[in-house]
């Protein structure tokens, strides 16, 4: 192959073809702006064959090639205790439970899927070789997987600089690892073996699912699920779900969808939220099962204690009944006479209706109120771009938010929503600015706020994880 493919592709950047196979192999959706990327990641590697079709049917059927390519184009920023809620949580309350959980057994089984470089992982270990030395007798089993060989490979060694130290204490460091020089440090033998590590593309595990993982106590897949489709990433999450003891735990990354799933149930403890298994199968309730749709912040406090009893089982009522609702609901907020409250009694249904995935009515719903609002209401946006977004389609879900934001400038978990968009597609500036912009509109807020559409979500929660995302774009963009 000439040089001319890498010159044809990089003026006339079009690697949508090579983009579907990438999904169709990993999960991983990326978008058309990250071509040039892709380009110069593995431009060499297409070089080599007669035209990009021909890379690509390789690719997908050769297995060395397609290990080295992605490789390439996996993102593994990890370090270690990342997210030091999660980590009270697990030291306060996870693991404790889990002790009482398997007393008689005496064994854990955790898994870390998409462990990167394994700083997750062994931070874990490390976590409950410090503080749970009544485990010294227990069967502890750490597992971590990636997809990612060459990841894997560095995490087998266990060598890390202090970039992978963020906010570690020093008495960690000190106990726990050896500088080798300067400024590379050694994991202690004896927490490296406590953790293996494999391969397991998680795309196949609907699919595939993994014997060596099934009965664990705790499964962490953090940071990962945000570069997958919606209904794959829900998909993963079930089989997850099923990986799992009764009454055990998974934790996903805080700026991650938090999906509905079969017999799990959302906690929120210690400033975060995590699903713990329940034993019965789960009935919907309004109580309890809320969840809010933005990423990462978790349940929805709010919605069943301003939903109307007539309204509660709207979602349940057969069609025609519904069909008479919608009209009366619809009514009820257009009409200019209507209190607030109401119109948000209103909107909360729509929202109910989404969560519990009747997207064409609800977004039918929304079209009407649309239609017949005298002014436009930021609600009926925001509301849009929720159901675009569980529909999988971010461009629409970031153009009504825009508009939502156009309309309600103070609107912290609109533009908050929005940074999450930007950074799923990778635009990192645009959502260090909506970081900001949230940011300071929260500090404008007594703590104790609690913040509209925002699942019961306080003003100085979600700046905690505004916060702590900056920290991490800022990092990105200098690393
Ligand atoms: C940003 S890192 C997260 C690391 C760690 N969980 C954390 O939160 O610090 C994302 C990891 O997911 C892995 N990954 C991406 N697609 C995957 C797939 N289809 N199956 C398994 N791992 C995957 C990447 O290789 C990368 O190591």
């Amino acid at each position: 192959m000439t040089l001319s493919i890498k010159k044809k592709l990089s003026d006339n950047l079009d690697l949508q073809p090579l983009r579907m196979a990438i999904e169709e192999e990993t999960g991983l959706i990326l978008s058309h702006k990250k071509d040039r990327e892709i380009l110069s990641r593995i431009g060499t590697d297409i070089e080599k064959y007669e035209s990009l079709s021909s890379f690509i049917e390789t690719f997908l059927r050769n297995k060395k090639i397609a290990e080295k390519t992605i490789d390439k184009l996996t993102i593994g920023e990890s370090y270690f205790f990342r997210n030091h809620p999660h980590f009270s949580a697990l030291r306060e309350f996870i693991i404790p439970s889990l002790i009482k959980k398997n007393k008689e057994s005496k064994h854990l089984k955790i898994w870390s899927a998409g462990c990167s470089s394994g700083e997750e992982p062994y931070s874990l270990a490390i976590m409950i070789d410090n503080y749970f030395p009544q485990l010294k007798d227990w069967k502890i089993e750490i597992h971590a997987t990636d997809i990612n060989t060459a990841f894997l490979k560095k995490a087998r060694k266990g060598q890390y600089t202090s970039w992978s130290f963020r906010g570690v204490e020093n008495s960690i460091i000190e106990k726990y690892f050896t500088r080798i020089h300067n400024n590379l440090f050694e994991l202690n033998s004896d927490i490296k073996k406590v953790v293996t590590f494999s391969t397991i593309n998680l795309s196949k595990l609907p699919l595939l699912p993994v014997n060596e993982h099934k009965d664990s106590d705790l499964i962490l897949c953090r940071n990962v699920l945000i570069y997958f489709a919606i209904p794959m990433a829900t998909q993963i999450c079930q089989s997850f779900s099923e990986h799992l003891n009764d009454d055990s735990f998974l934790i996903l990354g805080h700026s991650e969808s938090f999906p509905k799933i079969n017999n799990m149930k959302t906690v929120y403890s210690h400033a975060t939220y995590y699903y713990q298994k329940t034993v019965e199968k789960q009935q919907p309730n309004f109580e309890t099962s809320r969840i809010s749709l933005v990423p990462g912040i978790g349940q929805n406090a709010s919605v069943s204690s301003l939903t109307p009893n007539i309204l509660k089982n709207f979602s349940s009522k057969k069609a025609d009944e519904k069909k008479n609702k919608i009209s009366q609901i619809i009514n009820k907020a257009t009409d200019p006479e209507v209190k607030e409250s109401d119109k948000d009694t209103v909107y909360n249904e729509v929202y109910n209706l989404t969560i519990d995935g009747h997207f064409e009515t609800a977004m039918n719903m929304i079209d009407d109120m649309k239609k017949q609002s005298v002014h436009p209401d930021y609600r009926l946006f925001f509301l849009s771009a929720l159901i675009f977004d569980q529909k999988n389609n971010i461009e629409e879900t970031l153009k009504n938010l825009k508009q939502s934001i156009f309309i309600n400038k103070n609107f912290i978990i609109g533009h908050y929503y929005q940074a999450v968009v930007y950074e799923r597609r990778d635009e990192k500036i645009l959502a260090q600015r909506e970081l900001k912009n949230s940011s300071k509109l929260l500090n404008d807020l007594p703590g104790t706020t609690i913040l509209p559409w925002g699942g019961g979500i306080t003003a100085a929660r979600l700046l905690e994880i505004v916060t702590e995302r900056q920290k991490e774009l800022e990092f990105v963009n200098n690393g």
